[in-house]
């Protein structure tokens, strides 16, 4: 038997990681699959199980398919627990990014102010989680897609019991993929050095079958190559940028480097349309109305609009690799263990890694360029700070991260954020 715990089972997204274990069922052979929701989830839960029942039978698969809101019950006799989870659903992230919008900081899912608050509601849930597989399934591979993924792996790694945790994200997959089709290769033959962490990733060199290639997709975002997710909007690089950087920024890098610029466009969004939460919210609604014709039976084109679109490329991928022990080499969210001698030993990083049956061995990546050392032993000791309020639900510690955000940085704005954000989402902090 193999089975497959997936946590967050309602999400619009399910689709995705079912057709993913569909695909794979030759190499993974998948037996049981249980999506697991809450009871604010019950009736999405159900559309996606039926959705996702119709999908198997189509693919003709000998695989198991049941949904649940008990999930101590789902987790006996996992083998693999991925988690897509959002405290406070959409509603939740719409206030993370409005009410720093609201008094001129960014205002974003997983960055800034934002994903703090992301974290901290996170945090407490999925250590209840991790405990929870800890006792009942311990051999299972937790896989972790909540965001801020690499804070929440960290998190988890440290302080939880459990150490099978792996964190995940499309952007290095995203990156992966567009270089091959600028370069006209296959994906497979696309080797991209990552260093950095999860949304602040950089692509050190990019190597096609062994041939360095970096300069050419250099010019390429120079030009306006554009490898953002749908949630973001491309603002383009200067060519001054990336040749004196000479590394490939993840489109996440824009709220660091082009703040202002950022700024106003979200702000001007903000004030027309609302922000991307509402945006999603929308996108939702027509999704589980076309999830709920008896007529579909696989995933619709319509769920690329969602940022996350491929992440099931990369949770199948993981867990066929683990499985299989196919010692071959993925960007995943891991233990440093070295490979950047400049952080922490215990800090989470996102790295090329090679995946084997006792999970990910990160490649050495070596010392920080220069030109980037300081923004990302900063960004890692801000992670650090942001998993030590989560779990302490100490005041003076949350105030800390705040202060310590790039995007926040202010001393006045960071209280009038930090203490609005808190009374806005205190239903979900239980350790404030
Ligand atoms: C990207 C990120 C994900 C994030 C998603 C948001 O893909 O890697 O971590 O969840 O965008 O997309 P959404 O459609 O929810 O705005
Ligand atoms: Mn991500």
């Amino acid at each position: 038997a193999l089975k497959v715990v997936v946590i967050g089972g309602g999400s619009s997204y399910t689709p995705e990681i079912i057709e993913g274990l569909i695909k794979r069922h030759s190499s993974f052979p998948v037996t049981e699959i249980v999506l697991v929701d809450i009871e604010a989830g019950k009736e999405k839960l159900q559309i996606i199980g039926e959705l996702s029942k119709r999908m198997i039978e189509k693919s003709g698969k000998s695989i198991n398919l049941s949904w649940t809101l008990d999930r101590r019950k789902a987790l006996q006799g996992a083998d693999f627990v991925s988690t897509q989870i959002r405290v406070g659903g959409l509603e939740a992230r719409a206030k993370d990014e409005r009410i720093p919008l609201s008094h001129g900081f960014i205002g974003q899912e997983t960055n800034g102010a934002g994903g703090i608050f992301k974290a901290f509601r996170t945090i407490p849930v999925l250590m209840e989680l991790a405990a929870d597989i800890h006792q009942i399934c311990p051999d299972a591979w937790m896989i972790n897609f909540t965001n801020p993924a690499g804070i929440i792996t960290e998190a988890l790694l440290k302080h939880s019991q459990h150490d099978k945790v792996i964190g995940v994200c499309n952007i290095p997959y995203n990156m992966r993929h567009s270089t091959a089709e600028i370069l006209h290769v296959a994906p497979e033959e696309v080797d991209i050095q990552f260093v950095g962490m999860n949304h602040f990733v950089f692509g050190r060199r990019v190597f096609v079958s062994g041939i360095d290639r970096t300069q050419e997709v250099l010019e390429k975002l120079k030009q306006g190559l554009d490898y953002s997710p749908a949630n973001i909007v491309n603002l383009g690089w200067s060519s001054t940028f990336i040749d004196a950087l000479g590394l490939l920024p993840n489109p996440y890098h824009q709220y660091y480097y082009q703040t202002e610029e950022v700024l106003k466009k979200d702000i001007k969004a903000f004030e027309e349309n609302g922000t991307r939460a509402e945006k999603v919210q929308e996108l939702e609604r027509s999704l589980f109305k076309l999830y709920t014709n008896p007529d579909l039976h696989d995933k619709p084109k319509e769920l690329e609009e969602r940022g996350g679109a491929f992440y099931s490329d990369v949770a199948c991928s993981l867990m066929d690799s683990i499985y299989n022990n196919k010692k071959d080499i993925q960007t995943v969210n891991t233990r440093n263990n070295g490979a950047i001698p400049d952080l922490p030993n215990d800090a989470v990083i996102e790295v090329n890694s090679v995946i084997t049956k006792n999970g990910p061995k990160p490649l050495v990546v070596g010392p920080l360029p220069s030109s980037i050392k300081g923004m990302v032993t900063h960004m890692k000791a801000f992670e650090e700070q942001v998993i030590q309020a989560g779990i302490s639900g100490s005041y003076n510690d949350a105030y800390i991260a705040m202060l310590m955000n790039p995007l926040m940085q202010d001393e006045k704005g960071s209280k009038l954020v930090l203490d609005e954000l808190l009374e806005a989402h205190k239903a979900f902090l239980p350790q404030f």
